[in-house]
């Protein structure tokens, strides 16, 4: 896909991910809207953007409430008229041992991390369809969508279902030879905020009484290992990257797939598949 002059809506582009696809792809000439829950980043992400020489408008947007994304697109089409791309990229997630995950953490992390990416899909394919132009929806999953680790089980439910979602979007819109395309994000460790963003997001009912202090430990273990990560504006790359080529998969971390070899090895090994 041609991305000069093209508009692209990112949600959770005020930091991490989403603001090294911002980078990524106005360097590659695309016009911006930026969604966000946290009005300075995306100030300051605005101002930065806008030296640079790009067009971006940011808007406060909570992608778990589906008039607000539809009112982020009402934002886009009053700004430039059309959208070509969509980055379903907000997300929190926090680790909490399965027997211990409260219902409001449930809810949270269902109601961003997939509803948000469903209300996306939802309200922006028929907008980016309806020029003829082409255009491409991405969500961000994880390798959590691929592979289910411990402690992690409500953001591991809803990446596997951001997963499941693209991957029937995209062939649904193969098999209606529609000129829109779609792929999905599935990151191993990136150097992001991402758990200290989440802390200050999650329902207040949410927070652990039992455990806590392993939870926080767990927490701040999952934080300083995301330091050595990636840099955001690598994995911005590789999603413009898809973009361009209408790629399907976009991982950070090939060589993490031995986990998903790892996870589903024992359905091969004890003969079930040859046995049917
Ligand atoms: N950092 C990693 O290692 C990693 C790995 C795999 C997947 N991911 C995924 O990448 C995506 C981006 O995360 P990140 O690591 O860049 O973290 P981040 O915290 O830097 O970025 C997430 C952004 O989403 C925003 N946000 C949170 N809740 C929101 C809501 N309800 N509505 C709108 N915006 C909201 C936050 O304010 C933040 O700016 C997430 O979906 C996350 O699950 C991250």
């Amino acid at each position: 896909m041609e991305t000069q002059g093209r508009i692209a809506v990112i949600t959770g582009g005020a930091s991490g991910i989403g603001r090294g696809m911002a980078n990524a792809f106005a360097a590659a000439g695309m016009k911006l809207v930026l969604a966000d829950l946290d009005d300075d980043r995306l100030a300051a992400a605005e101002q930065e953007l806008t030296a640079a020489g790009t067009e971006v408008v940011t808007t406060r947007c909570d992608v778990s409430k589906l008039e607000e994304v539809e009112a982020l697109a009402q934002t886009a089409l009053d700004r430039f008229g059309k959208v070509h791309v969509l980055c379903n990229n907000a997300g929190i997630g926090l680790p909490t041992p399965t027997h211990n995950i409260k219902l409001e953490d449930w809810r949270w992390m269902i109601d961003v991390d997939l509803w948000g990416p469903i209300y996306g899909v939802k309200t922006f394919l028929p907008l980016i369809e309806s020029h003829g132009e082409g255009g491409h929806l991405n969500s961000t999953a994880s390798m959590a969508g691929l592979v289910s680790s411990p402690m992690m089980a409500a953001y591991n439910v809803a990446k596997h279902g951001v997963v499941a979602l693209m991957a029937t979007l995209e062939r649904d819109l193969r098999v209606r030879k529609s000129v829109v395309r779609a792929s999905v994000l599935c990151p191993g460790p990136i150097n992001t905020n991402i758990s200290r963003n989440s802390v200050q997001y999650r329902p207040s009912k949410a927070k652990p009484k039992a455990d806590g202090a392993a939870e926080g430990k767990a927490g701040s273990a999952i934080q300083s290992m995301l330091e050595s990560g990636m840099h955001p504006d690598d994995v911005g790359n590789l999603v413009l990257d898809a973009i361009q080529r209408d790629s399907f998969w976009v991982l950070t971390h090939p060589e993490m797939m031995k986990l998903v070899t790892r996870q589903f090895g024992p359905m091969l090994d004890d003969g079930t598949l040859t046995r049917a």
